[in-house]
């Protein structure tokens, strides 16, 4: 694991003329458990999208660990995302979904249970 940091991040969608996120600055440690509450449409899915990379902050910066990683692409940033829906598979359990990216990564089936233990 690693620390995250949101330095100053802002997001404007093509074609708005308002900020999803904006003037983000956020710590968060190594090894530290956090939750991101708020209403509906406040910014939480556009905040973790930039940080997994599917979207890119428009202003402003983000590290994971020492690393810039704010234009860098979702496959070189070796994080994971879990979608609240549509994306998961009706037979998996949460641990299968978890190990799913790890076994993608070619880790063997004990080695990633091993991972995946809390
Ligand atoms: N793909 C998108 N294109 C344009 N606007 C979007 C897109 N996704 C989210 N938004 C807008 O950005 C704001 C933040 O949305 P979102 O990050 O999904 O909030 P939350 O996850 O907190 O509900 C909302 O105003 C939402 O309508
Ligand atoms: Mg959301």
């Amino acid at each position: 694991m690693a620390s995250i940091a949101f330095d100053q991040v802002e997001l404007t969608y093509p074609g708005s003329t308002t900020a999803a996120v904006k003037d983000l600055g956020l710590e968060i440690e190594d090894g530290e458990f956090m939750v991101p509450v708020g209403p509906a449409g406040c910014g939480k899915s556009t905040s973790l999208r930039m940080l997994a990379g599917p979207e890119e902050a428009t202003n402003g910066r983000i590290l994971i660990g020492a690393e810039d990683v704010t234009r860098r692409a979702p496959e070189d940033r070796d994080i994971a995302m879990l979608f609240q829906n549509y994306a998961l598979y009706p037979h998996m359990r949460v641990a299968d979904h978890m190990a799913f990216s790890l076994r993608m990564a070619g880790v063997q089936k004990d080695a990633s249970g091993e991972r995946l233990r809390p």
